[in-house]
């Protein structure tokens, strides 16, 4: 990338300045993430609760392609000193993490707190800022007490309540040395993946109401979790908060496909962004015209995206400190031929729009279908959110790369290369003010359905030796190189 500048010497004169720069802006920070029931293990050790994964893992055969489960997955309960050594010798700014809400309070509710749980955070929190590193923290990643998901989970509106009873108890435990919170991860998985393929947990298929209803209520009750931090804590602590989303970009498969392409964005980003980002709230517009009229359609008597109320809409936007994006693939989409069989939306295609769901041939595989390469999608996604929502400022909360293990791990380094080459350029070029970059994963975890055949980590993990033990990839090395010069290698 050459930069060009005019830099001015005195009142008369003036010079050109070129340069190739591919620095990090001063301040600029990178981190790597995980989550507790992928981690964590220690599945029902002390006072901890059954999570959705642990009930799913446990009782559907097909859950894991490998049979596996998260009873012990990283054993990082036991071993989170060890996880701090490699966070370490990583040179990581800041460690992303999740709490458990089962191990926090096994009832699900907030009557009572493990004091198991809170010591197990206290030590990790604590650990972690003794080595100069900060805690960024999660407070749901997917782990709901299987007690609440009994109760309707997601989709009961009165989880809103239980959320923000939670996270009251988290703010309380660990606000003083937290800063940088997240609140429901992926909430497209949570919610999209979960209901309309019921092929992770919770297991319920309910691709017409489940959906929807927790879509509408994971956005109230990140909000719920924002304004108790607002209005409670952030005089106190001053930290700050969003909700990461994954965001999947989508490109026209023809010149005919533009207008279904920025649909399908908004399908995605959209319909977890808008009520929070945007200055009008709510849903975006053109979903919610397409949803009610899918739905009457299907025959039922008012939309199945269910409405917000003009105090809800109030209530959830501007509930951001920045925009947490997690980033990983990209897709192209066409308008279905009639007659076209449609797959279940976010895995294959997308029935609400009519939409074929497809990659270019020329994107780079993965090991996973899933996982198709195109870094110039995560720059244009980036782009299209300061075109929608504003100059804000932009944290990466999640990108990386699976493979089927191995320490020289070409093809991770080859990611994380492609990938920042085009967040330096969003930054440079694009003017996006992106501040954070995390890298999925710090070590090989439990991949949910993939379990552990899919590997992510910067450093590998052995699963058959008790100890667990944990071993530097090529692409940790070229990670720290990076982080040490603050600078991109493009060698
Ligand atoms: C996003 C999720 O947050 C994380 O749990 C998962 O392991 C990675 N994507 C990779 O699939």
């Amino acid at each position: 990338m050459s930069w060009c500048k005019v830099v001015v010497l005195s009142a008369l004169l003036s010079v050109s300045w070129c340069a190739e720069d591919w620095t990090f802006p001063p301040g600029f920070k990178f981190g790597a993430a995980s989550a507790a029931y992928q981690v964590e293990g220690a599945w029902n050790v002390s006072d901890k609760s059954e999570g959705i994964w642990d009930r799913f893992a446990h009782t559907v055969p097909t859950a894991t392609i490998d049979g596996s489960t998260g009873d012990v997955a990283c054993d990082s309960y036991n071993l989170w000193e060890t996880d701090i050594e490699k966070i370490v010798e990583l040179g990581l700014h800041y460690y992303r993490f999740s709490i458990s809400w089962p191990r926090l309070l096994p009832y699900g509710f907030a009557n009572f707190t493990s004091e198991d749980g809170k010591r197990y955070y206290n030590d990790l929190i604590d650990g972690l800022l003794a080595k100069g590193v900060e805690p960024m923290v999660t407070l749901y990643h997917w782990d709901l007490p299987q007690v609440l998901q009994d109760l309707g989970g997601w989709t009961n509106p009165l989880i809103v309540n239980w959320f923000g009873d939670y996270a009251r108890v988290v703010y309380s435990l660990y606000g003083d040395r937290v800063k940088l919170w997240l609140t429901i991860n992926e909430p497209m998985s949570v919610c999209d993946i979960a209901y309309n393929t019921a092929v992770v947990a919770p297991g319920l298929l309910s691709p017409d109401h489940g959906t929807y209803l927790c879509n509408k209520y994971v956005l109230l009750g990140h909000a719920r979790a924002y304004r108790i931090y607002e209005s409670e804590f952030k005089a106190k602590y001053n930290g700050e908060i969003s909700i990461p989303n994954q965001l999947m970009w989508y490109e026209p498969w023809t010149e005919d496909d533009v207008d279904l392409a920025e649909l399908a964005i908004q399908n995605n980003a959209g319909r977890y962004s808008h009520a929070i980002y945007s200055k009008e709230g709510g849903w975006p517009p053109a979903i919610e015209k397409i949803m009610e009229e899918n739905s009457k359609k299907k025959g039922y008597p008012r939309s199945l995206l269910p409405a917000f109320t003009q105090e809800e809409s109030e209530y959830i936007k501007g509930t951001y400190d920045y925009y947490a994006m997690n980033y990983y693939t990209s897709r192209v989409v066409r308008a279905a031929k009639e007659g076209e069989v449609l797959t279940a939306y976010p895995i294959g295609d997308i029935p609400d729009l009519n939409a074929v769901v497809g990659v270019r041939p020329e994107w780079a595989q993965s090991n996973s279908s899933f996982f198709v390469l195109f870094p110039e999608g995560f720059r244009r996604q980036l782009v299209w959110l300061k075109k929608n929502y504003g100059d804000l400022k932009y944290l990466i909360t999640e990108n990386g790369y699976p493979d089927i293990g191995g320490l020289n791990d070409e093809g991770r380094v080859n990611y994380y290369r492609d990938h920042l080459k085009q967040l330096l350029l969003a930054i440079k070029e694009d003017g996006i003010n992106v501040t954070h970059y995390t890298a999925w994963t710090l070590m090989d975890n439990f991949e949910w359905n993939n379990g552990y055949s899919s590997k992510f980590g910067l450093y590998e993990v052995d699963f058959n030796d008790p100890l667990r033990t944990r071993t530097p990839r090529d692409s940790a090395r070229y990670y720290t190189k990076i982080i040490k010069n603050h600078a991109l290698d493009l060698e």
